[in-house]
């Protein structure tokens, strides 16, 4: 056996060190560790053998195994890496029919790319939350009326429907009645997923986009990014909601931000608050950022309605659970002084490179 795994790791390790394409180190990773991949295979053999030579055998196998997955994971990085070094040097060339245009003087760039200042934002607070055991959801842009409103506590021809107008997706030729398909217009829509699916307890986060039929101006547009959480279980209280906060606002903003609370209508919470920051800039003494008060606001919250457990079959005598969501993109805005919104999604290749 010991014989075995040394022919493997021999035979292996020399083709991996061969590799010179991802697409090669794939091939072996599955050779290896598929579903009959020689690693994933070898532990059959091992019945045969009597306790004394699995001692052995076991942590020869582990190390090997362990070996040779992190050969491929550094040959994939020296790969990786070898091709962006090529990028870097390559100049941006333009060609017409064959031949060779000389392109604009800003486009002679070199081609260097990096995550987009919301993707970098995006792993930065998903990380944060993943500490606390936040564990991360995407839900449907094209949604259900019933997720984004309905079980939201938001009924058909209820005046709150005003707050988030949107657009709404042409379901002729299918089976979904007309007016009941939309772009989701907050990441609410969720946890009334899960909660529908009775995962509880629930600690969940999501950060992704949104949509409001909105006229576009420095502050407002159409295609945004929300950020929301959602934690649902027996005992769920304003504390918790108030610890989150402040973890949010220290996470994002530094160590001396504070947070406080003000009453704030949302129907699918209750009580509804909008979680402010203490302005960071000017230390609470009042400045053009904070128009003169000393706070701004960062997100809308509180405790998820009973009424949004009846509508997803939960019972709210129960569990009682929060929820948080906030615009990422203006949080930015105000940390690197960004003063249009616009500019996210405009691909202008100055903004780009800034961040
Ligand atoms: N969904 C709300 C919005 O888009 C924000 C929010 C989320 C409020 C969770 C309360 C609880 O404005």
């Amino acid at each position: 056996m010991e014989e075995i795994i040394a022919e493997i790791q021999r035979d292996y390790l020399e083709e991996i060190k061969k590799a010179s394409t991802l697409k090669e180190l794939d091939t072996l990773y599955l050779a290896l560790f598929g579903k009959s991949g020689a690693i994933t295979l070898l532990p059959k053999k091992f019945s045969g053998l009597s306790k004394s030579e699995l001692q052995q055998i076991g942590p020869l196998f582990n190390k090997t195994k362990i070996g040779l997955e992190q050969t491929i994971e550094t040959r994939r990085t020296q790969i990786r890496e070898h091709s962006y070094q090529k990028l870097k040097t390559e100049e941006l060339g333009f060609h017409l029919r064959g031949g060779k245009l000389n392109p604009p003087e800003r486009w002679q760039a070199k081609r260097q790319g990096h995550l987009h200042l919301s993707s970098q934002f995006k792993k930065e607070i998903i990380d944060l939350f993943g500490k606390l055991g936040f564990q991360q959801f995407d839900a449907p842009h094209i949604e259900l009326d019933k997720y984004n409103f309905e079980y939201l506590n938001i009924p058909k021809d209820h005046p709150s429907r005003d707050l988030w107008d949107t657009f709404y997706i042409d379901t002729s030729g299918t089976n979904i009645e007309p007016g009941q398909l939309l772009l989701r217009t907050h990441t609410s829509n969720f946890w009334p997923r899960l909660m529908e699916q009775g995962k509880t307890p629930l600690r969940a986060m999501s950060f992704d986009r949104c949509f409001r039929y909105e006229a576009t101006d420095a502050r407002h547009s159409h295609t945004f990014n929300q950020f929301e959480i959602a934690v649902v279980g027996e005992n769920i209280s304003m504390a918790n909601l108030r610890q989150l906060s402040d973890y949010l606002l220290k996470g994002i903003l530094g160590k001396e931000a504070r947070s406080r609370f003000r009453p704030k209508y949302y129907p699918f919470v209750e009580p509804g608050v909008g979680i402010d920051s203490l302005c960071v800039f000017c230390h609470g003494k009042g400045c053009k950022i904070c128009s003169g008060t000393g706070w701004f606001e960062i997100a809308g919250a509180g405790m998820i309605h009973p009424n949004v457990f009846k509508f997803t079959g939960l019972n709210p005598k129960k569990y009682t659970g929060l929820a948080w969501g906030f615009g990422p993109d203006r949080i930015l805005m105000l940390k690197y002084g960004i003063e249009d919104i616009r500019y996210f999604l405009e691909g202008d290749l100055k903004f780009l490179q800034k961040y």
